[in-house]
């Protein structure tokens, strides 16, 4: 059997990123905008020193088998990296990257774009307006939520959870948040840290941006869902930390006013309890999707593949 290029990817780049790698080495590329199935990924992989992944690809023991020894460097191209077994890879030696810090003022301006939808209920408008039926601008039409001096809680104050809550001084918002530890004041720029159950308490809108791991999943379930203040908006960026189910449940019962959420646990499945919720915004995975960042994210992958395979040591490990 001929010895296949070393690099696999797993699917079809920004513009002009994969150039940067075929530079450098042969490579095989999946070039398309949908996922490889299992069978195709555990195939493609075998002989591979480099792969470079997406959020989509399981990288377990099965796929680390598959790939034989000569596998180096595991390079997610996403800042998550839920779908990677990073123990499994360490076990055998191979290295995990992601790509944190460039997607970080996409994922926030996106947190506010689903923020301010849901809190001025665009999503109802638009699909009003769509629908052909009749409307009139009327003192009570479509009421939303004044956002100045509303409080707003962030759920992970990680760089995204940080850039959220810098726009939030634009809005007069008083922000508090939640993080495993207090944050020095230079970078919680005015935010005030608050146990977990305090800040849900406390927050009108709450915006969730904590990494998914098996600590945080369903870490809002329906009990701390209901500790936020009646008719508070939840806009989840972080598949897996808020319970879809509960969610839907809170807004159905009118305990929420809104919510809005980016990214799903089941991908591409959506809940159709979700789906069912007019208050519900809805967005196909979209945090980090602009040319630039998704040249970015792209970019620090294929530099942190080429460090491993040239024999340095990645930019953007994740610690093991
Ligand atoms: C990530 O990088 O983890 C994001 O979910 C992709 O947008």
């Amino acid at each position: 059997m001929s010895t296949p290029p070393p690099v696999l990817v797993t699917r079809r780049l920004a513009p002009g990123v994969i150039e940067r790698l075929t530079a450098h080495h042969a490579v095989t590329c999946h070039d398309s905008d949908l996922a490889m199935d299992r069978a195709a990924l555990l195939d493609a992989v075998r002989g591979r020193r480099a792969v470079i992944t997406t959020l989509d690809d399981r990288v377990d023991a099965e796929f680390l088998d598959a790939a034989g020894p000569g596998l180096a460097v595991v390079a997610n191209h996403a800042v998550g990296y839920h779908n990677v077994d990073v123990a499994a890879c360490a076990e055998r030696g191979v290295l995990v990257t992601n790509t944190p810090g460039v997607l970080t003022t996409a994922t926030a301006d996106m947190a506010w774009a689903l923020l301010l939808a849901a809190t001025r209920r665009l999503g109802e408008g638009e699909r009003l307006l769509r629908s052909g039926a009749p409307w009139t601008w009327a003192p009570n039409f479509l009421l939303g939520m004044e956002l100045a001096g509303t409080p707003l809680g962030v759920l992970g104050m990680g760089r995204i959870g940080q850039a959220v809550a810098r726009r939030a001084r634009a809005f007069d918002m008083p922000v508090g948040y939640h993080n495993r530890r207090e944050l020095p004041p230079e970078q919680a720029g005015g935010a005030d840290w608050k146990p977990l159950e305090e800040l849900l308490a406390t927050s009108t809108v709450l915006v969730v941006t904590c990494p998914f791991t098996a600590d945080t999943r369903h870490l809002l379930d329906a009990r701390r869902l209901a500790l936020l203040p009646r008719g508070a908006v939840v806009v989840s960026m972080t598949a897996g930390v808020v319970d879809e189910e509960a969610l839907a449940a809170a807004l159905e019962s009118g305990a929420l006013f809104a919510a809005a959420v980016d990214n799903f646990e089941r991908e591409p499945a959506v809940p159709a309890a979700l789906l069912a919720q007019e208050r519900a915004v809805l967005a196909p995975h979209l945090g980090s999707a602009t040319v630039r960042t998704r040249q970015a994210m792209g970019g620090l992958a294929v530099d942190n593949a080429l460090a491993v395979l040239g024999g340095s040591a990645p930019l953007t490990p994740v610690v093991q």
